[in-house]
């Protein structure tokens, strides 16, 4: 990994290549951009079609052209694709196409996720895959196309984006916590699996980040206070709110040079919330 720092003093990310799923807005868009502005050459990957049991809008194919625009702006090449996590086939295309046009993968972020709320007796098989689907298998197909390019270049970082829902049990979440607990699961299984080729595996778990998603959820269970007032309510950190840039940030840092000896780690970027 280059060690070269940039112009803020980072380790340099320049010449490297990333796969960012659920890139077109938000936490997805911020890492893109952040990877971008650090001379990342970055392809982003959205689904951009709404789900029947998930409480609001996914993003467009519209946001999904104009978050290309933005990175191509910042970085001079970058690329945008449909497609959706849960579909193996969909997905392996993805990677190829990566592949071919960037001509190596150096790191994916396993990024997508949908939410919704339910109590578990209201809970149906459908919101239940529907959340498990994009989050968990999505996160398996992904790095599964991702893993043999970097075998074969003997490096590589898979990032993925999990919660504090992966760590704590969430009232209306059964879903969602057994989802994210997988994808921990799986970070840390993969991390087992691939150290040997020289691929890192990590994950960020977030704790309440601004998001657009946050009115949908609670419209859904009748919540009439402010949205990120209520589902940040355990953060310490009381004078400030998690952007997405925070979580950019940090993700930047764990594909950087200065991270070369984590592999299996777990970061929260909660504002303090599972200290408790
Ligand atoms: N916002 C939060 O408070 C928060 C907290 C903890 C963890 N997270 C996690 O962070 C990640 C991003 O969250 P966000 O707040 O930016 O959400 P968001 O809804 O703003 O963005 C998610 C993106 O994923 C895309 N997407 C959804 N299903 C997809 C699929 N099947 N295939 C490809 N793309 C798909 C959506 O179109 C959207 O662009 C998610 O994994 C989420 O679970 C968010």
């Amino acid at each position: 990994m280059n060690r070269k720092m940039d112009r803020e003093g980072h380790q340099s990310l320049a010449g490297r290549s990333a796969l960012i799923t659920g890139g077109a807005r938000n936490i997805g868009l911020a890492i893109a951009k952040e990877m971008a502005s650090r001379g990342v050459t970055v392809a982003i990957a959205d689904s951009c079609h709404d789900l029947e049991t998930v409480p609001y809008a996914l993003a467009s194919a519209d946001q999904l052209a104009r978050a290309v625009d933005e990175l191509t702006r910042l970085e001079g090449r970058a690329i945008g694709m449909l497609c959706d996590v849960r579909d193996e086939g969909q997905v392996q295309e993805t990677v190829d196409r990566v592949i071919q046009e960037f001509g190596h993968l150096d790191i994916l972020v396993n990024n997508a996720g949908v939410g919704s709320l339910y109590p578990i007796q209201e809970l149906t098989e459908k919101a239940w895959n529907e959340v498990v689907d994009v989050c968990l298998k999505g996160t398996f197909l992904c790095s599964k196309f991702a893993v043999p390019p970097m075998i074969r270049q003997r490096t590589g970082r898979i990032i993925n984006i999990a919660s504090v829902a992966g760590l704590r049990g969430l009232g209306f979440s059964a879903h969602y916590c057994a989802a994210k607990h997988g994808v921990i699961g799986l970070t840390r299984a993969l991390a087992v699996e691939l150290a040997d080729h020289g691929i890192q595996v990590l994950a960020v778990c977030p704790g309440t980040v601004e998001s657009p998603s946050l009115q949908g959820l609670a419209s859904q269970v009748g919540l009439e206070v402010n949205p990120y007032e209520h589902f940040s309510q355990r953060h310490l950190l009381k004078d400030r709110r998690i952007t997405p840039r925070d979580i950019a940030e940090a993700v930047c840092w764990l594909a950087s040079g200065e991270c070369r000896c984590l592999t299996g780690t777990i970061l929260t970027v909660d504002a303090g919330w599972t200290a408790q």
